[in-house]
C-alpha cells in the first residue's frame, strides 16, 4: 500500500514520490496515470532484475505496458559514456520514441545513468525511477541530478532532469547489503544534521526498528527524507545557492573516498566528512561541543565510521585543493550554525588545517 506521497513542486517539471511497502504490483497503474505511455525500456542490471524484475514486468504486463529490458553491468563502471552508447543503441534498434518511457529500476547508479540517458534520447524521453538502494530512495533518485562519470572525474557528464514520478517500494531493501544500508543511513542522517527534528530524534529512537528494516518506519524516514530533499531542490533546482548544503560531510568525504583509493565507500567517507565539518563548526564558535558529540553517537549507531586515522594531511589538502581551485580560492564547507541550521562558508587555509591535523590524529 502507497502510505506517502511527496510532492516535488517545480513548475511544469512537477512530479510526485511514491513511498509505500511491497507496492511494486502497483507501479504500472501509476506509470500509465502519470505518463500515459503504452510502451517503456527498462533499465536494470542482473542483480536487481532477479530480486524484483518478475514483480515489475506482472505489473507492466496487467496495465498492458509493453517492455523491453536493457541490462547493465553492475557498479559504478556502468555509469560510462560506453555503456550509455550501448543503451541508446538498443533503443534505437527497438524503435523506441520520444512518446515513450525509460523506467530505471536499481541503485543509484542504473538511476543516474538511465536518467543520463533518458534527458539525451531523442533531445528527451520521459522516465521513471524505481529506486532499490536506500542511497537512491532517499537521494539520487530526487532531485533530477542524472550523469555518467568521465575517466577525469565522477559525474563530469550530466545534465538537470527531473523524472515523470519516483516510485518508491521499502520492501526492496530487505535484500540490500549491510554496507550499502548503512551507506544510505549516512545520507539520511546528514538530512537529521541540517534539518533538525523530528528526523534527528526519530534516528536516536527508533534505531533498533531502523537497523532491522521495518517497513514502517522506514517508509517514515524515506518520506521525511525526500521531503527534506524536494523542499531543496524546490528552493534551487539548478545547484547555484541553497542545494548546496546537501554536500554537508561532502567535502572532507569526498577527499577521503579519493586518498583511500575508494576502501571507504560513499556513505562511510560523507559520515567521517560530517564529524569533521561539525568540529570545524564548533572551532569556529558555530555549533556546540555537545552536538558534536551527537554526531558521534548516530554515526556509531547507525555502524558507520565517525573517524579515521591519517599520519598526514598532505594528500587530503592536495584533493581538497582541487575543489578550491573550483570554487575560485576558498575551500566551501557547508558548516552547521547550530543543528538543523546549514551555512555555507570559506574557510581560511590555516583554520582548516589546525581542524583538519587534530580530527585526524583523535581517530
Ligand atoms: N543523482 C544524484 O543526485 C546522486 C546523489 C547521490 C549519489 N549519486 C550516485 O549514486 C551512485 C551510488 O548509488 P548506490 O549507492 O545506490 O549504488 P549502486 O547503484 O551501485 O547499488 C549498490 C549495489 O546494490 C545493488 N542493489 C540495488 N538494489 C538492490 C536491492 N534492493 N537488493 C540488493 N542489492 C541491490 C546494486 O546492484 C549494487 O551492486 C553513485 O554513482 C553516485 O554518484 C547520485
Amino acid at each position: 500500500m502507497i502510505k506517502n506521497v511527496v510532492d516535488v513542486a517545480l513548475g511544469d517539471r512537477s512530479y510526485k514520490i511514491y513511498i509505500g511497502d511491497r507496492v511494486l504490483h502497483g507501479i504500472a497503474e501509476t506509470i500509465k496515470e502519470k505518463c500515459g505511455s503504452v510502451r517503456a525500456a527498462l533499465i536494470t542490471n542482473a542483480k536487481v532484475w532477479d530480486y524484483y524484475g518478475s514483480q515489475v514486468v506482472e505489473a507492466l504486463d496487467v496495465e498492458g505496458i509493453g517492455y523491453e529490458l536493457i541490462l547493465v553491468p553492475d557498479g559504478e563502471q556502468a555509469k560510462s559514456l560506453s555503456v550509455a552508447e550501448k543503451v541508446y543503441g538498443e533503443l534505437i534498434e527497438k524503435g523506441f520514441e520520444r512518446k515513450d518511457a525509460i523506467i530505471a529500476l536499481g541503485g543509484g547508479v542504473v538511476g543516474d545513468l538511465a536518467g543520463f540517458v533518458a534527458s539525451t534520447y531523442e533531445r528527451g524521453i520521459a522516465y521513471v525511477q524505481v529506486p532499490t538502494t536506500l542511497l537512491a530512495q532517499v537521494d539520487s533518485s530526487v532531485g533530477g541530478k542524472v550523469a555518467v562519470n568521465h575517466p577525469l572525474g565522477k559525474n563530469m557528464i550530466g545534465t538537470f532532469y527531473q523524472p515523470s514520478l519516483v516510485y518508491i517500494d521499502v520492501a526492496t531493501l530487505s535484500t540490500l547489503s549491510e554496507r550499502d544500508y548503512a551507506g544510505g543511513m549516512a545520507e539520511i542522517i546528514k538530512y537529521a544534521f541540517i534539518k533538525g527534528e523530528p528526523l534527528l530524534s526519530l534516528l536516536q529512537e527508533r534505531k533498533d526498528e531502523i537497523q532491522a528494516r521495518d517497513v514502517d518506519v522506514l517508509s517514515q524516514i524515506v518520506m521525511m527524507s525526500c521531503s527534506i530533499k524536494a523542499e531543496i531542490v524546490e528552493a534551487d533546482e539548478r545547484d547555484l545557492g541553497l542545494r548546496a548544503v546537501l554536500n554537508y560531510g561532502h567535502t572532507l568525504g569526498h577527499a577521503i573516498e579519493s586518498v583511500s583509493g575508494y576502501q571507504y565507500n560513499h556513505g562511510e567517507a560523507v559520515a567521517i566528512g560530517m564529524v569533521f565539518a561539525a568540529e570545524l563548526s564548533e572551532r569556529l564558535g558555530l555549533l556546540e561541543k555537545k552536538d558534536v558529540e551527537l554526531h558521534r553517537r548516530v554515526i556509531d549507531m547507525y555502524g558507520l565510521p565517525s573517524s579515521m586515522n591519517a599520519s598526514s594531511i598532505d594528500e587530503f589538502m592536495k584533493v581538497m585543493e582541487r575543489d578550491k581551485k573550483r570554487s575560485m580560492g576558498g575551500h566551501v564547507f557547508v558548516l552547521l550554525d547550530g543543528v538543523g541550521n546549514p551555512v555555507v562558508r570559506r574557510v581560511d587555509d590555516n583554520d582548516l588545517i589546525a581542524a583538519l591535523e587534530a580530527f585526524l590524529k583523535e581517530g
